[in-house]
C-alpha cells in the first residue's frame, strides 16, 4: 500500500507560540507517527524573505523551529526534513506556476488584500507596501506542496485559500502540459481546515504575532509563560464570585492541553468562584505539564545545536527523482552543445542514477518522473537544513 504524503512547512520569521504548537506542530508530529503516512517537514526560509530582510533573524528562527520540532518529538529518521532553499526546483516550479496562474486569482489572496487595504487606509498608493514576493506568496506555497505531490496539507483556516490556489495551479499545469491519464500533479487536500484548533490570544483575537497577543512556546522559559498568561483578559469578578467560563480565552487555551474530564472540572471550578489569578496559575501548570519537558530538550538543543543535531540525525537522503516537468515545459533547456561541460555532467549523472533502483517515492509521481537523474539537492539531511552552507563541525550557530 502506498503511503499518504503529508507535508507541512513553517515560515522562519520568528519565535513560535502555543498557537503554532496546537494548530500545526502537534498534529503534524502526531500524523508523522502513523505508519501509513510519509511526512515532509520543511523550513520555509524562502517565504521568510518576504516579510523579513534580517538574515540573522531568519537564521535564528530556522534553528528554533528545527529544535522545536525535535523537542516536540519529531523523529528525523521517520520523516523527510529539509530546508526549502535546499531544493532549487521549488523556486523553478514557482516561476512556472507564475507563468500559468492568473493575476486575477492572486488579487484575491488575503495577505495581498490586507496589505492593499492598509496602504489605502493610510492614504498611500494601494501597492505601496506590496513586493512581488508578497503577491506571489501563494504561488511559492503551491510549488512547495506540488513539488512533492503531497496529498494532504494540514493547515489552519488562514491557509485554506492558499490550498485552493495550489489546486488551481496543479490543474492549470496538468491541463497545459500533461495528459489526463498521466497528470504531473495530484490535487492536494487541506486537512483539518475546520477542526484544526485556532487558539485565541491574550485579548481573545486569534493568537498571532502580528497582534502581539501570543503565549510563547519555549522562549523565555516558564517565567515568560507565566507573564503572558497573567495578561489574558478577564472580567473584573472577584474570587468567590461565579465566573462564566466562556467569557475569556483562558478556558479555550486550557482545553487544548487537557482531557475532557479536566476541562469539565476547570469550568465547574470557575462557575463556583475560582479566582482569575488562581485560574491563571492552573492554566500555566497545565500547559507546563506538556511543554515543560519539551522545553528542557529544546534548550539543550539550542545550546549545542551542531553536535546534537549531527548525532541525532545521520544524513537522511530525500530519495526523490528529478521531476520531468522542467523538460516538458522547456525542452530546449536540457539541450546543450555536445561539448558543453553541462551536458557531460548531465550524462554522468544519468549514468550514475540509472544504476539506482527507483524509489517508492519516484514511482508515485509516475509519469512526472520519467527522467531518472535525481534532484540536485538530494542531500536534504537535517544537519544541512540547519545552517546555511552546510553544518559547522562544532560550535554554536545559535
Ligand atoms: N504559509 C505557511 C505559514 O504561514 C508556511 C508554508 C509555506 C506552508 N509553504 C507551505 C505550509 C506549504 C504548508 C505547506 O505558516
Amino acid at each position: 500500500m502506498t503511503k499518504k504524503r503529508v507535508l507541512t512547512g513553517i515560515n522562519t520569521t520568528g519565535t513560535l507560540h502555543i498557537g503554532n504548537y496546537v494548530g500545526a506542530i502537534r498534529p503534524a508530529i502526531q500524523d508523522s507517527r502513523d505508519p501509513n503516512v510519509e511526512s515532509f517537514f520543511f523550513l520555509a526560509d524562502l517565504h521568510a524573505l518576504i516579510k523579513c530582510q534580517d538574515p540573522a533573524r531568519i537564521e535564528r528562527s530556522r534553528m528554533q523551529i528545527a529544535a522545536t520540532w525535535l523537542a516536540a518529538g519529531l523523529d528525523p529518521e521517520r520523516v523527510t526534513l529539509y530546508r526549502q532553499s535546499d531544493i532549487p526546483e521549488i523556486p523553478l516550479l514557482c516561476w512556472m506556476f507564475d507563468c500559468v496562474m492568473s493575476k486575477g486569482l492572486l488579487n484575491r489572496a488575503h495577505a495581498y488584500k490586507a496589505a492593499v487595504d492598509a496602504a489605502t487606509a493610510a492614504g498611500k498608493d494601494p501597492d505601496a507596501d506590496v513586493s512581488m514576493g508578497l503577491f506571489s506568496y501563494p504561488v511559492l506555497m503551491a510549488a512547495d506542496i506540488l513539488m512533492f505531490n503531497a496529498e494532504e496539507v494540514p493547515v489552519g483556516h488562514d491557509q485554506l485559500q492558499h490550498l485552493e490556489m495550489a489546486r488551481d495551479a496543479a490543474q492549470r499545469f496538468n491541463n497545459l502540459y500533461a495528459t489526463p491519464e498521466h497528470p504531473f500533479f495530484v490535487l492536494p487536500q487541506a486537512t483539518g481546515g475546520s477542526s484544526i484548533e485556532v487558539l485565541p490570544g491574550l485579548d481573545g483575537r486569534k493568537m498571532s504575532k502580528s497582534y502581539n497577543n501570543v503565549i510563547p512556546l519555549f522562549e523565555g522559559g516558564r517565567a515568560a509563560l507565566d507573564a503572558a498568561i497573567a495578561r489574558i483578559v478577564t472580567d473584573s469578578r472577584a474570587p468567590g464570585e461565579p465566573k462564566d467560563p466562556d467569557s475569556t480565552s483562558l478556558t479555550v487555551i486550557f482545553d487544548a492541553f487537557a482531557t475532557p474530564e479536566e476541562r469539565e472540572n476547570f469550568r465547574a471550578e470557575l462557575r463556583s468562584g475560582l479566582g482569575w489569578g488562581e485560574a491563571k496559575k492552573r492554566l500555566a501548570d497545565q500547559l507546563d505539564r506538556e511543554i515543560g519537558p519539551m522545553r528542557a530538550r529544546y534548550e539543550e538543543l539550542m545550546a549545542h545545536p551542531a553536535q546534537k543535531f549531527c548525532r541525532k540525525a545521520p544524513a537522511r537522503r530525500v530519495s526523490l527523482q528529478r521531476p520531468s516537468w522542467p523538460n516538458c515545459v522547456m525542452p530546449w533547456a536540457s539541450e546543450a552543445s555536445p561539448k558543453s561541460p553541462h551536458l557531460r555532467q548531465l550524462k554522468r549523472r544519468r549514468r550514475k542514477c540509472s544504476a539506482r533502483p527507483s524509489s517508492s517515492t519516484g514511482k508515485r509521481t509516475g509519469a512526472s518522473t520519467s527522467s531518472s537523474f535525481p534532484l540536485r539537492a538530494t542531500n536534504c539531511s537535517f544537519p544541512k537544513a540547519l545552517s546555511p552552507g552546510g553544518m559547522p563541525a562544532s560550535g554554536s550557530a545559535a
